[in-house]
Parts: C-alpha cells; structure tokens; sequence
C-alpha cells in the first residue's frame, strides 16, 4: 500500500499544487508591485501599466514560439498600450527575454526539458493574474472615478482563456508535469519581480534627485 502522503500528494490538482508553491512568491511581487507603482494616482496607475507591458511583452513572446496553440493566453501587451496611450503616456523598453529555466532557487535541470510542461505553468501564471486584475480593476474604476482606462484590467478574452484552462488544471498531474510546470511559473515570477525591482530603483532614483 502506498504511503499516506503519496497518495495525497498523487491526488492534489495541478492547481493547487501550483497555488502552494508559488505563494510566497505571489505575496512578494505583490509587494514589490506596490512599491513600485501601486495604483492611488494616475500616474501610478500609468506607471503600473508600464511594468506590466515591460513584464509581459517578453513572456508573450516566448509562449508564441514555443507553446501549442491551446496554451497560448490571448495577447494582452497591446490592451495595455492601448491604456497607457489613453493615458497619454509612451511605451517602456522591453525587459530581458523570458527563460523557463531560470528559477532563484533552483539549478538548471540536466534532465530532458518539456516545452508543453513550462508552456502550461507559464499560461497558468498570466491567466490567473486576471483573478488579481479582477479585484485591482474595482479599485481603480473607485480611485479614478470611473475615468481611467481598464482595457487591460478588464480584459474578458483572458478570463475566458482562463475558465477553459481550468480544465486541464484542476486535476491530479503526473509528477513530471508538475514539476516542469512549477519550474516555469515560478521563473514567470522571478521574471515579474526582477522588472518590478528594476522599476522601484528608478522611481527611488527620481525621488532622489526630487529632493
Ligand atoms: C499587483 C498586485 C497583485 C494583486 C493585488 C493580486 C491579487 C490576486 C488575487 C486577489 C488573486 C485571487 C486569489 C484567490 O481568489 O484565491 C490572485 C491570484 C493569482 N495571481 Fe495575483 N495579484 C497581483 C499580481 C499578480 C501578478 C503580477 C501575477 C503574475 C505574474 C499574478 C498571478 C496570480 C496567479 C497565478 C494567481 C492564482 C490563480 C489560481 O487561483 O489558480 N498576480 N492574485
């Protein structure tokens, strides 16, 4: 008879065993996005979009070359242009390309490399962003009175995109799938957080010749 906790965790959905393991990791860039920009003024708002565009584009990419096309999340870098342009404000520079193999706390696998696995962990991450978006889209229609715009935030595409992936998460994954997909979301959030940290230098940068 298998052991206890092997049967638990055979049984536990991909979901939720990606919900586990990227939590720290959500609590963090969710800081590290406050800090950065937040979302109080229109300015941070614009500033919020910025580094969401910037975070995206190269991830957008990635999944284009490499996913199968069930997998592929519709694009969302060109709503959030479109906001930041009714916002009067420009493009930012694409961060660095998007590697699913580049993780903060572990080293790079010998092992073969399963493309539809990281596909999945990194289309899991940019569809269940649009749970966050959800709530910090009734924030932001309350802090900007219904004036700014939320094509990004309120983007239906993605959440359909996100009620058909649930699917194929919310069931028990072979260990492999886990693992690859795991790997990758938490390379989307190292991916996240670096250019969220980059942005919060540049805004302490600003402050300081401010003062
Ligand atoms: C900017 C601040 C953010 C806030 C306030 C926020 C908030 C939330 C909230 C409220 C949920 C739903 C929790 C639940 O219903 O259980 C959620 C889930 C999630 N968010 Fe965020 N989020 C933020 C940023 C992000 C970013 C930038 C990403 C992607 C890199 C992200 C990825 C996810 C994922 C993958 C889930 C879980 C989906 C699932 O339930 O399977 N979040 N977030």
């Amino acid at each position: 008879m298998a052991p206890v906790m092997e049967k638990t965790a055979a049984q536990e959905s991909l979901r939720g065993h990606l919900r586990t393991a990227i939590m720290a990791a959500h609590e963090l860039l969710d800081h590290a996005m406050q800090a950065a920009s937040g979302w109080q003024t229109r300015d941070d708002y614009a500033r919020f979009l910025s580094l969401q565009h910037a975070a995206r584009a190269p991830l957008e990419t990635w999944l284009a070359a490499h996913a199968p096309a069930d997998l592929v999340p519709p694009l969302q870098t060109k709503l959030i242009a479109r906001d930041l342009s009714a916002l009067g404000a420009c493009l930012p520079p694409a961060s660095p390309p998007f590697d699913p193999l580049q993780t903060p706390s572990r080293p790079r696998p010998d092992g073969v490399f399963h493309v539809e696995h990281a596909a999945l962990g990194a289309a899991w991450v940019l569809a269940g962003s649009a749970l966050g978006n959800k709530a910090i889209a009734k924030q932001v229609a309350r802090i900007g009175g219904g004036d700014w715009p939320t094509a990004f935030l309120g983007d239906d595409a993605m959440m359909a995109f996100w009620q058909g992936l649930r699917a194929r998460i919310e069931r028990p994954a072979s260990p492999a799938e886990a693992d690859g997909a795991t790997r990758a979301a938490e390379a989307v959030f190292a991916h996240f957080l670096a250019v969220a940290d980059g942005a919060q230098g540049l805004e302490k940068e600003a402050e300081s010749l401010k003062a």
